[in-house]
Order: structure tokens, then C-alpha cells, then sequence
């Protein structure tokens, strides 16, 4: 399996949790309650799998195999992909600071909630688009599929199978309290998943 492969298949489940966001901001619209712990769990689902599991691999695997291809660190996409990354990360600091707020049913917070989640969710779905559409097929045609499958076979850092199951289960409950059944696609059939986590070897 190449990298790019590994790569986009985590942006499935991570568009997936973004569309249980959308539906938290649909009902916080709708001045309905929405949990703290759903926000948190959220915030959670985002460090764990989306930071732990993904960007890091973006960061110390695919980026530098891309820079040492000849692209450059601090301009074009690698330099917007890092940028995106952080502004993500502190979207959903803010986020987490919110959770309480908005469980409590406070006005400010949940104004500020929708916000933000919105921002948050705009910007990882295109990025995500940017990533599947541009910068990995920029990728797969710069690295070849030879070094592309030994950047995967070299996930040494990868998270435990126990934890990555984990963090797709926290996805999947959370698509099926929030997501609308007409805007979010199926989670990542387990059988996928079993794939991938073969794939990086545990
Ligand atoms: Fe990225
Ligand atoms: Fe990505």
C-alpha cells in the first residue's frame, strides 16, 4: 500500500467526524443542547487521529520526501498545508475551551461555537480536497510508487492498532449521533480499516 493511499483513506474518516460537527452546529443553531462531552470527544477524536495519527505523518514522512523531491519548505503547498495545520489546531483549542459553555446552554459560547466550528470545518474540507486533488497527485507522480509504498512501510511511529480503533469508533458514534444520514458518507468499513492497520504494520 503507498503512503498516499494510507493518507487518504484517513481523510474518509476524518470528513466523516466533520460532518458529526456540522451536525453539532446545526443544533446549536437550532438552540438545541449539545453536550459538552460530544464537543470534548470531538476535540479528542481531532488531537488523537486527526493531529497524532495523520498530520504526523504529512509531517515527518510525506512533506520531507517531498522536499527532498525538490519542492521547496517555505512557499507553495507545503508551506499552506503547515499553516493549515496550525490554524486547525488552534481552531480546536478554541473549541475545546467552548465545550463547557455550550453544554451549560450559554448564549455567547454557543455563538461563538458555531463560529468556530464552522471555520473549523470549512477549512479541514478543503484542505482535505486541496491534499486529495493537488498535493498528493503531485505526490504520486514526484516520489513513484516505489517510494511512495516504502514511505508506508516505514510507519514505525504508527499509533497502536488498539488506539486507532479507538479514535474510528469515537468517529463513528459520533456520526451517528450528529451527521445527517444525507450529507455524511459511511465510515470506513471495518474491513478497510483492518486493511490499513495491516498496512502499518500493526
Ligand atoms: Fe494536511
Ligand atoms: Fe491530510
Amino acid at each position: 500500500m503507498k503512503l498516499t493511499d494510507i493518507l487518504r483513506a484517513e481523510h474518509q474518516i476524518i470528513g466523516n467526524a466533520l460532518g458529526a460537527l456540522d451536525g453539532m452546529v446545526r443544533a446549536a443553531r437550532d438552540a438545541a443542547v449539545v453536550p459538552a462531552a460530544d464537543v470534548r470527544e470531538f476535540v479528542r477524536f481531532c488531537r488523537s487521529y486527526t493531529d497524532g495519527l495523520h498530520h504526523v505523518k504529512e509531517e515527518e514522512l510525506l512533506f520531507p520526501a517531498l522536499m527532498e523531491a525538490g519542492l521547496p519548505r517555505d512557499t507553495g503547498p507545503i508551506d499552506c498545508m503547515l499553516h493549515e495545520h496550525d490554524r486547525g489546531r488552534e481552531l480546536v483549542r478554541q473549541i475545546d475551551q467552548l465545550a463547557s459553555g455550550v453544554g451549560a446552554g450559554d448564549a455567547a459560547a454557543r455563538a461563538a461555537f458555531i463560529k468556530t466550528a464552522t471555520t473549523l470545518s470549512q477549512l479541514l474540507r478543503a484542505h482535505i480536497q486541496k491534499e486529495n486533488e493537488v498535493l498528493y497527485e503531485m505526490a504520486e507522480q514526484a516520489l513513484g510508487d516505489e517510494r511512495n509504498q516504502s514511505l508506508a512501510a516505514g510507519l514505525a511511529f504508527e499509533q497502536t492498532r488498539d488506539r486507532r480503533a479507538r479514535d474510528v469508533a469515537c468517529a463513528e458514534a459520533l456520526v451517528h449521533r450528529w451527521a445527517s444520514a444525507n450529507d455524511s458518507p459511511p465510515c470506513l468499513s471495518a474491513a478497510q480499516e483492518a486493511a490499513l492497520a495491516i498496512a502499518t504494520g500493526r
